[in-house]
């Protein structure tokens, strides 16, 4: 019998306990809802839903999507149903599942952050807190709370003095030295990390002679960008002590493998999901697979062989 599960937040009284380490990724699932005809999620290792706003937000210009080469290029802006509404309608849905559903939190100040992570204190069927700081920031101009520890280990910190739950501070890559960022919101109270974001960037359409997405640039995802996931995971497990969860460009279980040897000890499924709402299940399988064949019976033993 090969044992897939893991605490990924072993510092926090509550835990996150996952029966396995393969989750959707954030704003690639909806709130897991849309898709529990579709595929069985309550296999899933745990559903990330769609970043949360404490107002709702109608997003970007449209086109918000630009496939590229092995990538997609999206400016999807954020939109959402607000804190309220998840509370409201999402929630009560969550609080009967067994997959654990983790809410991805997003804020223009400080204070919004903290807002966000307050309102959903103590709201059964929500089991922690993922924090989005790819976000600009309207007292420092637009430049993104990601941009420096000072300011992300500042967000980490007010999320954590006001909420409970587990905490995971999700990274951007458009950062001059992630570990050093890494390292701040680790000593700031993070219980995990997830890395990455999309990888910021645009496109052309020469026809036009204009920017092909409404918004001009976007957020690279896809395999494209899985070489420089699976860098920072690598660099950054080698620095902290708490979880880290890989994302970028996984679209197989080979590929969850190489994040979970890099250092990952979960791994999430974003872009690939668009394509086949049942990905994030077949990596699971393969892996499940890729363990057995190994003679591997414990995943927690894989974690990070490759800094050995
Ligand atoms: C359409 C789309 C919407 C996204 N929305 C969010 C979001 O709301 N919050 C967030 O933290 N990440 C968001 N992401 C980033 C993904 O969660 C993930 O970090 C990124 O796409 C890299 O993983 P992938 O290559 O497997 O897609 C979004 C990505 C896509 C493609």
């Amino acid at each position: 019998m090969v044992d897939l599960s893991i605490q990924l937040a072993p510092k926090n009284p509550k835990g996150l306990l996952l029966a396995n380490p393969v989750m959707t990724a954030s704003g690639t699932f909806g709130y897991g809802t849309e898709y529990s005809d579709l595929v069985d999620i309550q296999k899933l290792g745990a559903i990330v839903c769609k970043g949360t706003t404490l107002k709702s937000r109608e997003g970007n210009p449209q086109p918000r999507l630009v496939e590229t080469a092995s990538g997609l290029l999206n400016s999807v802006g954020l939109e959402n149903i607000g804190v309220e509404a998840v509370i409201r309608e999402k929630a009560p849905i969550w609080s009967k599942w067994r997959v654990p559903v983790i809410v991805n939190i997003a804020g223009e100040t400080i204070d919004e952050y903290r807002e966000v992570a307050e309102r959903l204190e103590g709201v059964s069927g929500i089991s922690a807190l993922e924090v989005n700081i790819s976000c600009p920031n309207v007292f420092s101009g637009g430049i993104e709370f990601c941009s420096s520890a000072i300011s992300a280990a500042a967000v980490t910190e007010k999320v954590k003095a006001v909420s409970t739950l587990p905490i995971v501070v999700k990274l951007s890559p458009n950062v001059t030295d992630i570990v050093e960022i890494a390292s701040a919101v680790s000593a700031a109270g993070a219980d995990a990390i997830t890395l990455i974001n999309t990888v910021r960037g645009m496109a052309i359409d020469i026809n036009k002679h204009r920017p092909s997405l409404g918004s001009y640039f976007g957020g690279l995802s896809g395999p494209a960008i899985k070489p420089i996931a699976l860098y920072m995971v690598y660099k950054v497990a080698s620095a902290v002590d708490i979880p880290i969860i890989g994302c970028g460009g996984i679209n197989n279980a080979q590929d969850a493998v190489e994040f979970i040897v890099a250092g990952a000890s979960a791994v999430q499924i974003g872009t690939a999901n668009l394509a086949n709402p049942g990905a994030a299940l077949d990596v699971l399988d393969g892996l499940k697979q890729f363990m057995t064949e190994n003679g591997a019976t414990n995943l927690r033993a894989v974690i990070g062989k490759a800094r050995n």
